[in-house]
């Protein structure tokens, strides 16, 4: 069975003690993954507030999800007001998310902005799931997981057909040698299994899906039941 990988995107939702409640909620019914977890890797992307609350609330859980930040500062320590360095991400996250179209579009982050990030995160040791709309879009290198994003699924209930996806994740590997590529926008329960059931889809990168624990153990579970 392949190794599947998943990040569920909070994005801008759940206070410190909505991040807790989720863990514990995560904790009750995570009773449906028990014997699936060797094929699974699992990161939850959350507020910057929340990762220490959540990080904590894990491990005591003893659950094997890990952290992931949501942005990370192009820049090193110093006065740079409101931004978050990757030296302070990584004493209570693993992972950082670069590259959204969220950011892209709100926040207008650049390629080139974008590369500085990927830098910035991985000289702090943390690694990266690096976003793209499409396969012409540039990865900077040392990216640990590319997740193809087509703008127009994300958050609309509409996705990419798994044959297009997979055939864009192809062309992803092909030209960067990214490893692992994972597809995101819309993502369900309902659906996942005919995304990770492509050749080259590794994963996933579920928003609205992660947002409520149960479903998003459902789509766990779903995603690694697939034969
Ligand atoms: P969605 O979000 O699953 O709610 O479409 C995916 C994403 O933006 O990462």
């Amino acid at each position: 069975m392949k190794h599947i990988f998943i990040a569920g995107n909070w994005k801008s939702n759940k206070t410190i003690g909505e991040s807790a409640a989720w863990v514990a909620g995560f904790k009750e019914k995570s009773i449906a993954l028990e014997g699936k977890w060797e094929a699974l890797t699992t990161v939850v992307c959350v507020p910057s507030l929340s990762m220490q609350t959540v990080k904590e609330a894990l491990t005591a859980a003893a659950l094997p999800v890990a952290v992931a930040s949501q942005n990370v500062s192009a820049y090193d320590e110093g006065a740079y007001t409101g931004e978050v360095t990757g030296k302070m991400v990584k004493e209570v996250a693993d992972w950082v998310i670069i590259g959204h179209s969220e950011r892209r579009k709100y926040f207008g982050e650049t390629d080139e902005i974008l590369k500085n990030k990927v830098e910035k995160a991985k000289a702090a040791g943390l690694k990266v799931i690096y976003c793209v709309p499409d396969d012409a879009t540039v990865v900077p290198p040392g990216v640990d997981v590319v997740g193809y994003e087509p703008v127009w699924a994300i958050g609309t209930g509409k996705t990419d057909s798994p044959e297009n996806a997979n055939s864009v994740v192809s062309n992803i590997k092909s030209k960067t040698g990214a490893a692992i590529v994972i597809y995101g926008g819309s993502v369900t329960a309902d659906n996942v299994a005919t995304f990770v059931a492509q050749p080259a889809i590794d994963g996933v990168l579920p928003g609205g899906a992660s947002l409520d624990p149960e479903k998003y153990i459902r789509l766990l579970a779903a995603a690694v039941s697939n034969p």
